[in-house]
C-alpha cells in the first residue's frame, strides 16, 4: 500500500497560487498541505484566512492544515470554515489538549497533533485513541528546506508500536525534509503520510516528482 502523499504549499510559486493548485489537482497528491505560521510559535509568518478562502473551492484535494500558532482553539471554527479537512495542532501549544481535540472533531474535521523534534512520542500516550492522526515533525517548524533529523524514523517505529499497545487507530505523518531517501526510510518504519514542500515544488517535473513519492509504498 502506497503512503499518502501531501505537498506542502509553503514552497509554492505564491504570486502563481492557481497553477501550482491545477498541478496538485492533476497529480497523484492525496492531500495539500498547508503551513500556517504565526510569528509566535515558530519565528516566520507565513499565510492565513485569504489564501485558505481562495484556494478551498479550486482545491480537488482535502486541505491538511498544519497550525504552527498559539491559542489554535480561538480559531478552528474559522479553519474548518476555510476548508480544513484535517487539523493539526501542535501538542507544545495546547495546554488542554483533549479539549482542543474534541473542538477540531465537534467541526467535522479530522483532528491531528503535531510533535516538535525533541517533544517523545510516549508523552501521547492517554490521547492516541482520540487522534485521527499524528504529525511527527522531522525539522524545526518555521521553515521548509531543511535538513530531515534522523531521530524521527525511530519516532515513526516508536509511535507504531505505542498506536499497536493502545489498539488505536492514528495514522502517522511526518514532515520536514522529505525526499525519496528519507521518505523510502520513514515508510519502511511504518509512516503512513509524508509531507513534501521544497523537493516536490523545486524539481524540475513537480508531478513527476510526486508520483515517485507515491510509488515508495511498499509498506506491509
Ligand atoms: C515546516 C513546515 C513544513 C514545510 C516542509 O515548518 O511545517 O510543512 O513546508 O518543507 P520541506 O519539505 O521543504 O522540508
Ligand atoms: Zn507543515
Amino acid at each position: 500500500m502506497s503512503a499518502i502523499i501531501s505537498p506542502s504549499l509553503l514552497s509554492a510559486d505564491f504570486a502563481n497560487l492557481e497553477k501550482d493548485i491545477n498541478m496538485i489537482n492533476q497529480s497523484q497528491a492525496d492531500w495539500l498541505h498547508i503551513d500556517v505560521m504565526d510569528g509566535v510559535f515558530v519565528p516566520n509568518i507565513s499565510f492565513g484566512f485569504p489564501v485558505l478562502d481562495s484556494i478551498k473551492d479550486k482545491c480537488q484535494k482535502p486541505l491538511d492544515v498544519h497550525l504552527m500558532i498559539v491559542e489554535p482553539d480561538k480559531f478552528i471554527t474559522r479553519f474548518a470554515e476555510a476548508g480544513a479537512a484535517i487539523i493539526n495542532v501542535h501538542y507544545e501549544a495546547c495546554t488542554h489538549l483533549h479539549r482542543t481535540i474534541q473542538l477540531i472533531k465537534s467541526t467535522g474535521a479530522k483532528a491531528a497533533v503535531t510533535l516538535n523534534p525533541h517533544t517523545p512520542v510516549c508523552l501521547l500516550e492517554d490521547i492516541i485513541t482520540e487522534v485521527d492522526m499524528v504529525l511527527l515533525m522531522s525539522v524545526n517548524p518555521g521553515f521548509g528546506g531543511q535538513k530531515f533529523i534522523a531521530n524521527t524514523t525511530q519516532k515513526v517505529r516508536d509511535l507504531k508500536a505505542l498506536i499497536a499497545s493502545k489498539n488505536a487507530h492514528a495514522i502517522i505523518e511526518v514532515d520536514g525534509g522529505v525526499n525519496l531517501e528519507t521518505g523510502k526510510e520513514l515508510v519502511e518504519a511504518g509512516a503512513d503520510a509524508l509531507v513534501a514542500g521544497n523537493f516536490v515544488f523545486k524539481s524540475a517535473n513537480p508531478t513527476e516528482t510526486i508520483a515517485q513519492l507515491k510509488a515508495l509504498g511498499n509498506r506491509q
